[in-house]
């Protein structure tokens, strides 16, 4: 079995940041540290409403970061403009709701009119592209035909079924991601990432399956470091895909 990379997203950092209105802590601080700690790479989601990452974070990140953007955004012609400009490593495209509190699953990239040229416009400037979509066959099937480099599958319900102790469906939900991962592997070279809701508790059954090339993590990963302190919290994670 190969361990995945373990992608940190430092966004609840500015969440915490943002709620006092002054400038810590500071995300980019913290990104370095997962760093240092071991993180292969470094996500952050500018949203439309800029609720916790702002333009200023995304810019100094690129700057800053050793290891590798991948930038968490919408499909709008704003969000492609600053990922054209700052030119991140990776973009992951997701959906966003403006009252959601956080990723509410999958894009429905089946329905997203215009989005290989999308698509094609960041690849074109270097940047390698990542679809967050549901662990749904059509999906991959749709995320191969529009040349993207990666998909992540969305884990949330896997992860709800696992904090609820509802062993059928998690045992349905591990299923379901598993099959999509050999069948997006047994269909091409697609990277294959996942994400959403994953803790120490249930990182291991997912960072398990074979084909799985990164996890992102931000939630539970950040809760960990307010007890435990950032760097600890990263190696904790690290840790956990191997139990
Ligand atoms: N991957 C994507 C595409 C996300 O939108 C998020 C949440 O921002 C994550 C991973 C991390 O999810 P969590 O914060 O639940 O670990």
């Amino acid at each position: 079995m190969n361990t995945p990379l373990l992608g940190v997203n430092i966004d609840h950092i500015a969440t915490l940041r943002n709620a006092r209105g002054v400038g810590y802590p500071c995300p980019i601080e913290g990104a370095l540290i997962c760093e240092q700690a071991g993180a292969e790479g470094i996500t952050l989601h500018l949203r439309e409403d800029r609720r916790h990452i702002r333009d200023a974070d995304v810019y100094e990140m690129a700057k800053r970061l050793t290891t590798r953007m991948n930038l968490e955004m919408a499909v709008t012609d704003e969000m492609l403009s600053i990922a054209l400009d700052v030119r991140p490593a990776w973009v992951c495209l997701v959906p966003e709701k403006r009252q959601e509190l956080t990723t509410e699953g999958g894009l429905d990239i089946a329905n997203l009119p215009n989005l290989g040229e999308f698509i094609g416009q960041l690849q074109t400037a270097g940047i390698q592209v990542s679809l967050f979509i549901d662990p749904d066959i059509h999906q991959i099937d749709t995320a191969i035909a529009l040349g993207a480099d990666a998909i992540e599958l969305h884990t949330g319900t896997y992860a709800h079924a696992t904090l609820d102790d509802d062993t059928a469906k998690v045992a349905d939900e591990l299923g379901r991601i598993k099959a999509a991962v050999a069948h997006a592997k047994s269909k091409s070279d697609i990277l294959v990432n996942a994400g959403h809701g994953l803790t120490r508790q249930n990182v291991a059954a997912i960072a398990q399956i074979d084909g799985i090339h990164e996890l992102n993590i931000g939630h539970a990963l950040i809760s960990d470091a307010v007890f435990m302190g950032l760097e600890q919290a990263v190696k904790a994670m690290k840790q956990a895909f191997l139990a």
